[in-house]
């Protein structure tokens, strides 16, 4: 299927030479929805994940019908202060500015096989700070699944060589 004629791309957004990638589109679209869970529970289900732990907010999208359809438990990891219970916090780097995620203290048991889910991996920053989180809980991260990836912006390189899954990428 061809998931990236659907993603619409809004240029100039949020700002000049920025091309957006606006996922909603694909997501809308019955099939492509369909589709995309699909093929990306049939790439990580022979790795058994135990809990899928998906990315506020749009990797929520993605993350737990995907948890769902690997008999997974879903995981938050969320932007600060959303989490009632003890948390555990990252602050990290954007290309413009900083940023903060929080994951709960126990929801992940040592040894327990995480796979990491996201919409996009850009820059990377985002995706490694939820891994660091990942293994300050002790857990054991056996992959990592996007809808789309912006190859260029070479995010890949700052994971730590768990097999990586994009369904489209852009150059
Ligand atoms: C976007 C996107 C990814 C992240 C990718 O999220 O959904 O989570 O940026 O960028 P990176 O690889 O450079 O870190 P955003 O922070 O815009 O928030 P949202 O998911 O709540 O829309
Ligand atoms: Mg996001």
């Amino acid at each position: 299927m061809d998931l990236k004629a659907l993603i619409r791309e809004i240029p100039d957004f949020p700002q000049p030479g920025i091309s957006f990638k606006d996922i909603s589109t694909v997501i809308g679209n019955a099939q492509a929805f369909h589709y995309i869970i699909e093929e990306l529970a049939k790439g990580f289900r022979a790795d058994r994940p135990e809990v899928v732990v998906g990315i506020e907010s749009r990797g929520y999208i993605i993350g737990a019908p995907l948890a769902y359809a690997l008999g997974a438990g879903f995981i938050l990891v969320r932007k600060p202060g959303k989490l009632p219970a003890a948390t555990e916090r990252i602050d990290y780097t954007l290309e413009y500015g900083e940023n903060s995620l929080e994951i709960h203290k126990d929801a992940i048991r040592p040894g327990q096989r995480v796979l990491i889910v996201d919409d996009i991996l850009a820059t990377g920053g985002t995706v490694s700070a939820t891994a660091e989180l990942v293994r300050r809980l002790g857990g054991e991260i056996i992959g990592y699944a996007f809808l789309a990836e912006l190859d260029a912006l070479q995010g890949r390189t700052k994971l730590d060589g768990a097999p990586i899954i994009s369904l489209v990428h852009y150059e």
